[in-house]
């Protein structure tokens, strides 16, 4: 059975202390809420630690929005998948939009990514999604089979099964515009399928493939209705814990 997950992605977002204060309410609003999902936070590197030591991590993952493409050596300002496993994080957001569009992230740096991050017990929460133009001229669905395709399945069916999807329609990221709960169901189980077709029915059907993109306490429940939503990426909303707390109460 696919695990339910609600995730945070903080982006660039918060001082430290800020992060370990929000850290801690979300954690302790999660100690008297029975959620019916899993609960994770992926926080900025200079967070991971403190984050680790004010948090119970059986109760509130943490993970990375990151890691590089290299285990070790001579790339300055970079941050390894060993040395976020170090730090006690266990999952690491890989693929967002916005590395794509903004840091020439490839599907061929990923694929290196997605093997360390794998290698070092990391579960990686792989983004794909299109843009706005694509989503315009109806090719939205070959796109993302392609983002899929290229920077997955060169993996075996035991490590696919490690990761986690989360489908985020560039365009609906940051602006407001949610996909409508048909939209996004509708992506979701074109992306089911296509892993149908390459590992089976039975690897299809335990992904777990989360929405992101504008997700808040006020839409997450019929989205998380869908057969096929699992969950989210929350980005702004999970800056708040009241908000973000909304989203989780929504399973
Ligand atoms: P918003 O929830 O702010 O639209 O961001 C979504 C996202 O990019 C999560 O990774």
């Amino acid at each position: 059975m696919r695990k339910n997950i609600v995730a945070g992605n903080w982006k660039m977002n918060t001082t430290v202390a800020e992060g370990v204060a929000l850290a801690k309410e979300v954690n302790e609003a999660l100690a008297g809420a029975a959620p019916k999902c899993d609960v994770v936070v992926c926080v900025p590197f200079t967070h991971l630690c403190p984050v680790a030591a004010a948090i119970d991590q059986t109760r509130l993952g943490l993970g990375a929005e990151n890691c590089a493409d290299h285990k070790s050596g001579a790339y300055t300002g970079e941050v390894s998948a060993p040395m976020v496993a170090s730090t006690g994080a266990t999952y690491v957001i890989l693929g967002h939009s916005e590395r794509r569009q903004y840091y020439g992230e490839t599907s061929e740096t990923l694929r290196e990514k997605v093997a360390l991050a794998l290698e070092n017990g990391l579960t990686p929460i792989f983004c794909i999604g299109e843009v706005l133009e694509e989503r315009e001229n109806g090719t939205f669905n070959e796109v993302v089979r392609k983002q899929v395709e290229e920077g997955l399945f060169n993996l075996s069916a035991e490590d696919f099964g490690k990761i986690v999807l989360a489908y985020e329609p560039v365009w609906a990221i940051g602006t407001g515009k949610t996909a409508t709960p048909e939209q996004a169901e509708d992506m979701h189980a074109w992306i089911r399928s296509v892993i149908a077709g390459k590992y089976g029915n039975e690897v299809a059907e335990n992904t777990s493939i989360l929405y992101g993109g504008s997700c808040k306490p006020g839409n997450a429940a019929e989205l998380f209705a869908k057969p096929d939503i699992d969950g989210g990426l929350i980005g702004g909303a999970a800056l708040k814990c009241a908000d973000f707390m909304g989203i989780v109460n929504a399973f």
